[in-house]
């Protein structure tokens, strides 16, 4: 049960408590609410020159202009991955995939925020199309040197650390970044399909070609460039699953028969038998077969049953209860994977759960088989309430009453590891603060003084503590690919029309 709009807020906790029922300490209203500020946080998070409607984060200011311009390439613009300066390409392109899927499933729930969510995928899109297209047969995959970066605590208004760029190239293959950079291309082209038919072909065709140079010339872009990406986002999964995924992105896009034989021919080989449970910037073995899975349960293609099988022991995997059921959850209920960027987890397995919903839901009789000789199934409206807790822990919905939404509640973290947010914006504070001198807003104790709205950050530990200090950035440093997600699993609760239950 959940608590209708008929029913005064106060009444339905009040309710809540006596009976404990499964119903949420949340309004439509309040996820409304939380889902503008997951996507003001993207532009928290903008490199490049900024738009002049860029008015709900007032304290950031142009950077990077001449990213690029040292290697005669125009690489200006793109996202800074979380609390430093640099651009990495992967888990850029990940957050654009996965910012992109969001819109995809449950764009119909955004209302007025619709068009904020894709001006943020097209933030990460038109970067991402440079990138790819500066150089042929090359593909540009970051700025910024993470070794230097880290050595300073500065604005990004004010860098003045060499701005290394970073390529993969046929003698040095990255089909690992490559692979989900043509996802990002391919996942947005559906988004533009109906709004911007030519930015959405130019995004499809780009995503071919830079699919085509992941299959072509293969291996892991942690091999040439380790010194730089490693341990930062090494490609620990390697470049297998990058292009089963990116291949199934292609599928849906373009709806050209190849990629379905690349898969039909591939899948095996590309880890489609292999059963794993963390949907990362790193690992895209769940969230493939989930996407693969909509071909099977509304598409009717039969070689995707394999994925929808794979498909129901990631989703048992998570279920209380369920025989093959096997996470890891905090005395307070919150999905755990491991102490650093925990959320990061939380939030794709909570867009999983939905879309995966959303799928059963549109299929006759849809429900996940849980082993038990098959007499162990969970519907629709069993994933969307596991989603529910998750999303609500993240709200504030647990023990220690915090929200780990930055903006959001009465309470949440003041110590953001963010650079731009610990430091005095640039409007406030003209005056360059070097490199050095920002030591001491990392280490100080006072509150960051620009709020990083929207921010949902790595998150408490195996006990829900979260101990809100800025040195500890496994719990209180935000990312993207934490964020990415969450827009997508925020839209659908707050479209109480949309409910699938
Ligand atoms: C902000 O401005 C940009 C470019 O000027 C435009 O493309 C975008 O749609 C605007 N976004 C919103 C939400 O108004
Ligand atoms: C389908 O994709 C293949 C491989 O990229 C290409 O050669 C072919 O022309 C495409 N077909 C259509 C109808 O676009």
């Amino acid at each position: 049960m959940f608590c209708g709009a008929n029913i005064s807020n106060i009444l339905c906790s009040t309710l809540c408590m006596l009976f404990i029922l499964s119903c949420s300490a949340f309004t439509s209203q309040d996820y409304e609410n939380a889902l503008e500020k997951s996507i003001i946080f993207f532009e928290g998070q903008r490199s490049g020159r900024l738009p002049h409607n860029q008015s709900r984060l007032p304290w950031r200011g142009d950077s990077g202009l001449s990213d690029g311009s040292g290697y005669h390439v125009d690489l200006v613009g793109g996202y800074y991955d979380a609390g430093d300066n640099v651009k990495f390409g992967l888990p850029m392109a990940f957050t654009t995939t996965l910012l992109s899927w969001s819109v995809i499933e449950f764009g119909n729930s955004m209302k007025n925020q619709l068009n904020s969510a894709k001006d943020a995928v097209r933030w990460g899109t038109d970067y991402l199309l440079k990138a790819a297209i500066a150089t042929p047969d090359a593909l540009y995959i970051q700025v910024g040197d993470p070794n230097n970066d880290h050595r300073c605590w500065e604005r990004a208004e004010d860098m003045d650390t060499t701005r290394n760029v970073y390529k993969v190239s046929s003698e040095n293959p990255g089909s690992d970044v490559a692979a989900e950079t043509a996802a990002a291309l391919a996942a947005a082209s559906i988004v533009f399909k109906d709004s911007d038919p030519s930015y959405s072909t130019k995004l499809l065709q780009t995503a071919i070609q830079v699919f085509d140079f992941a299959n072509r010339y293969k291996g892991s872009y942690s091999d040439s460039l380790g010194s730089v990406v490693c341990p930062f986002y090494c490609s620990y999964s390697g470049y297998h699953d990058e292009l089963l995924w990116a291949a199934s992105w292609l599928h849906r896009a373009s709806e050209n028969e190849s990629y379905l034989t690349y898969i039909q021919s591939n899948g095996h080989t590309l880890g489609a038998d292999e059963d794993d449970f963390s949907f990362s910037w790193d690992d895209k073995r769940a969230g493939t077969k989930i996407l693969l899975s909509k071909g099977f349960l509304e598409d009717n293609i039969e070689d995707f049953q394999l994925y929808k099988a794979h498909s129901d022991n990631y989703i048992c995997s998570l279920a209380p209860g369920s025989p093959n059921f096997q996470a890891q959850y905090t005395p307070g209920g919150l999905l755990y994977k491991g102490s650093e960027s925990n959320l990061q987890y939380v939030t794709t397995s909570s867009f999983l759960l939905l879309a995966y919903a959303k799928y059963l839901s549109s299929s006759q009789g849809g429900e996940a088989a849980c082993g038990g000789g098959g007499t162990s199934t969970i519907t629709s409206d069993k994933l969307v309430s596991l989603a529910r807790k998750q999303v609500d822990y993240i709200l504030g919905n647990n023990p220690a009453k915090m929200s780990y939404m930055v903006g959001f509640g009465q309470r949440y973290p003041q110590h953001v590891h963010h650079r731009g947010s610990s430091l005095p914006s640039v409007h406030a504070h003209p005056a360059h603060i070097s490199c050095g001198d920002g030591f001491q807003y990392l280490n100080s104790r006072s509150p960051n003084p620009n709020i990083l709205v929207g921010a949902v950050l790595g998150g408490p530990d195996n006990r829900d503590n979260f101990a809100d200090d800025r040195n500890n950035y496994q719990q209180s440093e935000p990312a993207t690919y934490i964020n990415a997600p969450f827009v997508g699993a925020l839209a659908f609760f707050s479209d109480q029309s949309a409910q699938l239950v």
